[in-house]
């Protein structure tokens, strides 16, 4: 990534475009290595081109809104606006005055017209974050824009149109919430023409070796590190580690580590994670303790199998033991594919 132009050197318009268009592409930079993530990214290039709308769903911290993003850049709108909504952050009436604005003298307090952000969001795309937690009197009105393109600012009868293109994202599941009644389902299926799927982290290792250089150099460049490296040891760990923050536990880590670490190379006990946290859940009581071990060592070498794509002069490089000692423990765990 190009970043050592600084704005104060360059003079024209077309310069300082190119240099914002840089900055934006380094701060929205999509670090894909995994197939699976590679699928969600060339969906989304497809579904740029249309105006249908699209439900994100993933973990916490999985890179939904990244992903809007990336299909409003993409997109026809790209240089019209990209409004963010966190329907989960206001309560439900602030939440419809942001949303559908409202006119002078609506309601105490309305001392001037004020334009909401499905206005501010025409010709361009909207994204809806944490849908999951919109009230039902909400659901009925985004339904509407969804339906009809049209609503109503608070205080003023008259219905206003927009052209809007609707990107929302949640990390509950919706299908469950609308078995159980919460979610609307006539809203559901609107919102859901195009579905991307974002999996976690932990589905997806071969991501995690590439987004750990991306954030150190990123943090590196930040702090004006030259010579930072991570040990092999580091990144065993981090492979090991079962990420339920995702990408962004992922990232708040490495900048920890960076901070408080010596300057030179990243160690274990700069992380701040342990592996054990991992296994906590699954943890069985009753067996013996060599059962125990047994059981451990063969879903580790089953796990370090999968990351190297089944090679097992790889695993047995990660796991420091001979290939030959690896192809027994293999035979002998029933591993084979
Ligand atoms: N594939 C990726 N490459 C580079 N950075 C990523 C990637 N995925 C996520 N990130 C980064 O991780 C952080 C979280 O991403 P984002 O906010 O898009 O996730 P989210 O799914 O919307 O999270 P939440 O559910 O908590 O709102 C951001 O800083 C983002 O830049
Ligand atoms: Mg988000």
């Amino acid at each position: 990534m190009k970043k050592d132009v600084k704005l104060s050197d360059i003079n024209t318009q077309r310069e300082q475009t190119s240099f914002y268009k840089a900055e934006l592409e380094n701060r929205y930079h999509i670090v894909a290595e995994s197939l699976s993530l590679k699928k969600v990214i060339q969906d989304a290039v497809k579904a740029a081109r249309s105006k249908s709308t699209i439900l994100i769903t993933g973990e916490s911290g999985t890179g939904k809104e990244l992903i809007a993003r990336l299909i409003h850049r993409l997109s026809p709108r790209k240089e019209q606006p990209f409004v963010v909504v966190n329907c989960a952050a206001l309560p439900e009436t602030l939440l419809e005055t942001e949303m559908f604005g409202h006119e002078k003298g609506a309601f105490t307090g309305a001392a001037y017209r004020k334009p909401g952000l499905f206005e501010t969001a025409h010709t361009g795309t909207i994204f809806l974050d944490e849908i999951g937690d919109m009230s039902p009197a909400m659901q009925v009105k985004i339904l509407r824009v969804l339906q009809e393109g049209t609503f109503n600012r608070i205080g003023n009868s008259a219905p206003i149109t927009v052209d809007v293109r609707v990107i929302s994202a949640t990390n509950s599941d919706l299908k469950e919430e609308v078995r159980k009644k919460k979610f609307r389902d006539d809203l559901f299926y609107r919102l859901n023409v195009i579905h991307l799927s974002i999996p976690p982290l932990r589905e997806r290792k071969e991501d995690i070796p590439p987004l750990v250089d991306f954030c150190i150099s990123r943090f590196k460049e930040e702090m004006g590190l030259t010579e930072l490296n991570i040990s092999a040891e580091t990144m065993n760990l981090i492979l090991g580690y079962h990420w339920p923050g995702n990408v962004r536990e992922l990232e708040n880590a490495i900048e920890r580590a960076v901070v408080m670490g010596n300057a030179r190379e990243i160690a274990p006990q700069d992380l701040c994670i342990r592996y054990q946290e991992s296994k906590q859940d699954e943890i069985e009581i009753g067996m013996t303790l060599q059962q125990a071990i047994d059981s451990f060592k063969k879903d580790f070498i089953r796990q370090t199998l999968r990351l190297t794509n089944g090679n097992r002069k790889k695993a047995a490089q990660i796991l420091d033991i001979q290939r030959t000692y690896l192809s027994r423990l293999i035979k002998e765990y029933g591993l084979e594919i």
